[in-house]
C-alpha cells in the first residue's frame, strides 16, 4: 500500500478524519475531523495561538465573521482576475480543467469523456451565497476566501480600542472557502478549510526586516513541533507567480509523499489592502505616528497557514511503521507496528490507563480511580479490552504519549508502570506522583 493510502486508512479507522457526508456517498473535497482528529486540530491551533499571542509581544487576536460586505472583496481584488484560474471546460460533461495541466495529447479533448473543450476563460474561486428573506431579491455575498480581510476592515477598531502602536500584529484563526478546481491529495487541497493568519503592521521602511524575522519565526515553530528539518524548505516566489497583493512572497514547503508542496505563505502585502479599503470605504485607514507626526499606510507582513495542511504534514511526519514490531520479547512482535510519533503538544491522547487484566475487579477498580484522577488534567483514555501488548500498540498507533498499567503490585504498594511511547521504557511510579510526573514530562 502506498504511504498516502496508509495514512488515509489510519485516519478513517481510528477516527482522525472522515469524508464529509459519507453516508450519502461523500461530498467532494470536504472532510470531517473525528474524535482524535479534532483534538490534534485543536492542539495545532492552540500552539499557533499561544505562539502568536503569548510568546510574541504586541500581537492581539480577532474573530471576524465569515460573511462580510461584498465591497470588501471588490477592494481586496478577489472578485477580479487576481483570484481566478484560467480554465477550459468540456462542452459535454462540463468538467473544468486548468489548461496548463492538460497533457499534450488531451489539449483538444476532455481527458474524462473525450468531449470537445472550450477556449480558456477565467473562473473565480470565491463561493457565493445569498443573504435576505427572498433569494431572488437578495444580493449575493461571498464566503471569505482568506481570513485576513476581516482583520484589515477592523484595523481602525483595533487601533482605537487598544494602545497598540506600530509595529504590531493582529492574528486570527477561522474558516475560509475556495471553489478549488483541482482539489485533492486528501486534506491537502480542499474547498472548506481553516486558516491561521498573522497580519503584522509596520513602517514601510521596516517591512524587509520584519519579513525576514517572520520567516525565521515560522520555521522555528514547525521545527519546535517536531517536523523534520530536511522535509522543510523555503521557496522564493517569482513575481509572475505571486498572489496579486504580494510585493514579496515565500512559500514554506513540506516534502509530502506526493512531492514538495506549500504549507504556509509569507507575504509582504505592502499597502495593497489598507489603501484599497480606504479607497472603497471612504475611511482614512492611514496610521498617524504621534512621535514623528508622520501619517502613512502601514505595510503588512502576513504569515498564513492552513490548519488541515499543517495537520497532514505533522501526521505524515509522525507516522512510523516498524515491520516485525518493536517488542522483541513476545510473539506479537511479528506484526507490522505503527507508531504515531506526534510532538507531545500535538498528540490527541496524553495518557491511557490500562488494568493488566479486565477480569480482576480490584485491578479494574483501581485503574478507574487513577483514570478519574488524571482525566481532568490530561486527555486520557481508559482501555481494558485485549491483551496488554495489543493495547500498547493500539495506543502507539494514535500517538498516546504515556500508557499506565495497573497491576497486582499496585494493590500492594500503590505503584503503577508508566510506559513511554517513543522509547517503550517503563518506570514504576507512585500513583500520587503521576500527575506531577506527566505534567513535567509533557512540557
Ligand atoms: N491570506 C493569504 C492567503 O490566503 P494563500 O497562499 O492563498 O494565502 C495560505 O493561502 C495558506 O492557506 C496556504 O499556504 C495553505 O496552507 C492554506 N490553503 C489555501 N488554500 C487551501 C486549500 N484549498 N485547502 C487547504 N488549505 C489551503
Amino acid at each position: 500500500m502506498e504511504l498516502m493510502d496508509k495514512i488515509i486508512s489510519l485516519c478513517k479507522r481510528r477516527g482522525f478524519v472522515f469524508q464529509s457526508s459519507e453516508i450519502y456517498g461523500g461530498f467532494g473535497s470536504c472532510y470531517d475531523f473525528g474524535p482524535l482528529g479534532v483534538e490534534i486540530k485543536n492542539n495545532i491551533k492552540k500552539s499557533w495561538w499561544d505562539e502568536m499571542t503569548k510568546l510574541h509581544e504586541n500581537i492581539v487576536g480577532l474573530d471576524a465573521s465569515i460573511l462580510m460586505s461584498s465591497e470588501v472583496w471588490k477592494a481586496s481584488g478577489h472578485l477580479t482576475a487576481g483570484f481566478s484560474d484560467l480554465l477550459v471546460e468540456c462542452k459535454k460533461c462540463h468538467k473544468r480543467f486548468k489548461g496548463d495541466e492538460l497533457k499534450e495529447k488531451s489539449k483538444e479533448n476532455c481527458p474524462e469523456c473525450g468531449g470537445e473543450l472550450t477556449g480558456s476563460k477565467l473562473f473565480n474561486l470565491m463561493m457565493k451565497t445569498f443573504v435576505g428573506p427572498v433569494e431572488e431579491k437578495a444580493s449575493p455575498v461571498y464566503l471569505r476566501a482568506e481570513t485576513c480581510q476581516g482583520i484589515y476592515v477592523n484595523f481602525l477598531n483595533v487601533l482605537d480600542s487598544t494602545r497598540l502602536k506600530i509595529p504590531f500584529g493582529i492574528c486570527q484563526i477561522g474558516k475560509a472557502f475556495r471553489n478549488e478546481i483541482n482539489p485533492g491529495n486528501f486534506i491537502y487541497r480542499i474547498r472548506e478549510f481553516e486558516q491561521m493568519e498573522l497580519q503584522w503592521f509596520c513602517h514601510p521602511k521596516e517591512a524587509d526586516k520584519f519579513f525576514d524575522y517572520w520567516k525565521e519565526e515560522r520555521l522555528k515553530w514547525y521545527e519546535r513541533l517536531g517536523l523534520k528539518k530536511e522535509k522543510l524548505r523555503i521557496i522564493e516566489v517569482e513575481k509572475e507567480k505571486r498572489a496579486h497583493y504580494a510585493r514579496r512572497q515565500i512559500d514554506i514547503e513540506y516534502n509530502f509523499p506526493f512531492g514538495w508542496r506549500e504549507i504556509e505563505g509569507i507575504h509582504n502585502r505592502g499597502d495593497w489592502d489598507l489603501s484599497n479599503h480606504s479607497k472603497y470605504s471612504g475611511k482614512d485607514l492611514k496610521y498617524f505616528d504621534d512621535a514623528t507626526k508622520e501619517k502613512y499606510f502601514p505595510y503588512i507582513i502576513e504569515t498564513s497557514v492552513g490548519v488541515e495542511r499543517s495537520f497532514l504534514a505533522f501526521f505524515i511526519d509522525a507516522f512510523e511503521e516498524i515491520s516485525g514490531g518493536r517488542t522483541k520479547t513476545t510473539e506479537s512482535t511479528k506484526e507490522l507496528e505503527v507508531v504515531l510519533k506526534l510532538n507531545k503538544s500535538l498528540a490527541p491522547i496524553m495518557v491511557a490507563i490500562l488494568p493488566l487484566v479486565k477480569n480482576k475487579e480490584e485491578l479494574v477498580k483501581k485503574a478507574k480511580e487513577v483514570y478519574e484522577i488524571l482525566k481532568p488534567c490530561f486527555n486520557s483514555q481508559y482501555d481494558e479490552v485485549g491483551s496488554i501488548g495489543r493495547r500498547y500498540r493500539r495506543q502507539d498507533e494514535i500517538g498516546t504519549i504515556f500508557c499506565i498499567t495497573v497491576d497486582f503490585q499496585t494493590l500492594e504498594d500503590k505503584t503503577v508502570t508508566l510506559r513511554d511511547r517513543d522509547t517503550m521504557s517503563q518506570i514504576r511510579i507512585k500513583t500520587e506522583e503521576l500527575k506531577g510526573y506527566i505534567q513535567k514530562n509533557i512540557e
